[in-house]
């Protein structure tokens, strides 16, 4: 096979160059365009990072109003996209409804082909960035059977998803502050991962000069599957599973013998270190319960935590806690129902998609994705006719 390297899952593969995402998983370091993630998750909000890691500065306050305004008109979504989410079956899972409809959003904007005029790749990713928390919160009342709200715009980017998630009267939502602040640090955390799954395969769909609805949405895909982002729900089924705190050594024993494959929300492909993020969670988990109180279910958590970090098999692999060990619950704390859980986490990533797909559009080393493989099949052998196999 000559010159071939075979790197099944690419552990050791750099597909691009990017200059969004610094991550170093030895010593347990995120940044965005250079600043610290903690500092992020602190200071910012998920709006104003959303530009950073899309334009590379920060914003001044005349650039993040303009933002603001630019991303709030792009709210409201056609009303036979609505119409599409109403023919979903009442139980139907909002990421695959999310994954159909952002798909079908390529249909309603044909001039998103237009991917080399900055004007219009600007305008897809208002669009995108603005109808996601739509195309979600709708989703969510349909499975509830609740009328939609539509977007109000006189409200913060993540206030006006709460509002169209909860809002139970005629009267303006008013979002509880420690709550919407724990959105916005929790839609941080989760908005860019330099080379992931989801995002490989956005570059991937992308690289073919696909619309960015399209490649979206099979990067929503992607993000659906417990590996990735369904891990967040994944997580919440294991603890609720496990049921008790005396349970958890009898389930370590489970998972080190292989009968349960996987500790959900451990292990990291490129953390080998205590992924920074669960860090904050873990901190941000206690704010949100003194306004939900506590989900019952954080107890068996840290004591999974507590147990998996004394224990040889996890020391050795390096497995620790990564993000979605502790953003699940304190979604559920917030009143998500378990499948919404991957639906937040790909309203957020979003904004990394975007920037990835805009960056490789204009990278001068820019090729189709294209891998090689090593054939491993028959040799060649000559067709036999049906009535003599
Ligand atoms: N529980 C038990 N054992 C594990 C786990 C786990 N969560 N993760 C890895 N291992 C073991 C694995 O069995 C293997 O052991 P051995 O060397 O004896 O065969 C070793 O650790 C290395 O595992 P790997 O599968 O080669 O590691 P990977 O880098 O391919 O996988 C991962 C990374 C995230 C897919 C994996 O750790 C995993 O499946 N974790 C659980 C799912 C999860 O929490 N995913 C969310 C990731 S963070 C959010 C995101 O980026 O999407």
């Amino acid at each position: 096979f000559g010159l071939l390297t075979y790197d099944p899952g690419y552990t050791n593969t750099a597909s691009c160059k990017s200059s969004v995402t610094f991550l170093d998983g030895e010593k347990g370091i995120l940044r965005y365009r250079g600043y610290p993630i903690e500092q992020l998750a602190e200071k910012s909000t998920y709006l104003e990072t959303a530009y950073l890691i899309l334009n590379g500065e920060l914003p001044n306050q005349t650039q993040l109003n303009g933002w603001h305004k630019d991303i709030m008109a792009h709210t409201f979504i056609h009303e036979n996209i609505k119409k599409l989410i109403d023919s979903f079956h009442y139980d139907a899972h909002p990421m695959g409804t999310l994954v159909g409809t952002v798909a079908a959003l390529s249909t309603f904007y044909p001039d998103a082909k237009n991917i080399h005029d900055q004007a219009c790749r600007d305008r897809q990713i208002w669009r995108l960035i603005a109808k996601m928390p739509t195309l979600a919160a709708f989703s969510y009342r349909h499975s509830i059977g609740l009328p939609y709200v539509y977007p109000d715009q006189s409200l913060s980017y993540i206030g006006n998803f709460m509002s169209m998630l909860w809002k139970k009267s005629e009267l303006q939502y008013q979002p509880n502050p420690i709550l919407e602040k724990a959105i916005n640090v929790l839609f941080i955390l989760h908005a860019d991962h330099e080379q992931n799954c989801g995002t490989s395969v956005m570059r991937a769909v992308a690289s073919a000069y696909s619309d960015p609805f399209s490649a979206t949405s099979s990067a929503i895909a992607a993000l659906y599957g417990p590996l990735h982002g369904g891990a967040n729900e994944a997580v919440l089924h294991m603890l609720a599973e496990i049921g008790s705190v005396d349970r958890v050594p009898e389930f370590i024993k489970t998972v080190k013998s292989g009968e349960v494959s996987r500790l959900m929300g451990f292990g990291h492909r490129v953390y080998k270190e205590y992924d920074p993020r669960a860090k904050i969670c873990k901190t941000l988990a206690n704010e949100v319960f003194s306004v939900t109180g506590v989900n019952p279910l954080l107890a068996i958590a840290l004591e999974l935590e507590r147990v998996a970090l004394q224990d040889d098999y996890f020391i050795s692999r390096h497995l620790y806690p990564n993000v979605d060990f502790y953003s699940g619950l304190i979604y559920q704390a917030m009143g998500f129902p378990v499948g919404m859980f991957p639906v937040l986490f790909a309203i957020a990533r979003n904004t990394g998609w975007l920037a990835q797909w805009q960056e490789f559009l204009v990278d001068p080393d820019h090729k189709i994705a294209r891998p090689r493989q090593i054939y491993c099949g028959s040799e060649v052998r000559d067709y036999i006719a049906v009535d003599k196999r």
